[in-house]
């Protein structure tokens, strides 16, 4: 069977751990080439890509912080300097570094937080944008991983974050406007209540107790679920899904 991603090349920035690692990993699987950003996980970030080459892919790790100009211009020139082009980008590196109420909160917390969840993508994207025109695919792909919280306003403490997923959000049908022209599509991904490290860093309380009462399907979802949805979003198969943002939520109960 034809694999979904062949001949793909992508840049997928925090793929060191949870839902960029699956990514990685499912992309690879499907005949991508693809690099590796990561930040601080050096360790992680080589076992995704020995996971990767085990799949025949050409798999290269790098580190960039995303918030640094700087630094993820010297990603993008080592992706061009690997790949010539991309056709796929995934904006998924963010984090919620602590949970404050905007009583808790200073300018810097705030500053940080839209930096590492909104700007980051604007940088990184801006700066990929010219490998995305030196390739002649007629089907090309930014994919924003945003969150539920962008609808939601987040839980306990995450009001800069959630408001930086929304800014995300926002960002994603500005840029499909701009770059259907190109053959881009740009998408959001909105995960859910997902069980990555995401939720150690962020000393989330009870998430499976959350996700009975606040999911559909009574549980929280897994990295390699939202892995495959994105890799659908990365494929031809997905050639007319633009402009949009697709829930992998397990049903969120919104009332
Ligand atoms: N888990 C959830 O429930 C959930 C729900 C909605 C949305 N999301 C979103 O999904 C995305 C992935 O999160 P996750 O749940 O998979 O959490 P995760 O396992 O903590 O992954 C976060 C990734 O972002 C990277 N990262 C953080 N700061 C970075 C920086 N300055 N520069 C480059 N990379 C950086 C980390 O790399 P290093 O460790 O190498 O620094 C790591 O690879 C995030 O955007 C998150 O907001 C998660």
């Amino acid at each position: 069977m034809e694999k979904e991603l062949n001949g793909k090349k992508a840049i997928i920035t925090g793929a060191s751990t949870g839902i960029g690692a699956a990514t990685a990993i499912a992309f690879a699987r499907e005949g991508a080439s693809i690099i590796i950003n990561y930040n601080k996980s050096f360790e992680e970030a080589k076992k995704v890509q020995e996971k990767a080459r085990s799949y025949g892919a050409e798999a290269y790790v790098f580190k960039a912080d995303v918030t640094n100009e700087e630094e993820v211009k010297q990603l993008v020139e080592f992706a061009k300097d690997k790949f010539s082009s991309i056709e796929v980008l995934v904006n998924n590196a963010g984090d919620l570094l602590e949970r404050k109420s905007l009583i808790e909160m200073d300018l810097d917390y705030w500053k940080k937080h839209i930096d590492l969840n909104l700007t980051s993508a604007y940088i990184v994207t801006k700066n990929s944008l010219p490998l995305f025109l030196n390739s002649k695919s007629r089907d090309k792909a930014i994919i924003n991983i945003s969150s539920i919280a962008a609808i939601t306003g987040g839980g306990k403490g995450a009001a800069a974050y959630a408001t930086a997923k929304g800014g995300l959000k926002t960002f994603t049908k500005a840029l499909a406007k701009e770059l259907s022209a190109y053959n881009i599509r740009v998408v959001s991904v909105m995960p859910g209540l997902i069980i990555t490290p995401f939720h150690q860093k962020a000393k989330t309380e009870d998430i499976e107790g959350w996700a009975s009462k606040q999911v559909l399907l009574k549980r929280a979802g897994n990295a390699e679920e939202v892995a495959e949805v994105i890799t659908f979003l990365a494929s031809t198969r997905a050639s007319y899904v633009n402009s949009t943002e697709i829930f992998v939520d397990g049903g969120w109960i919104m009332g």
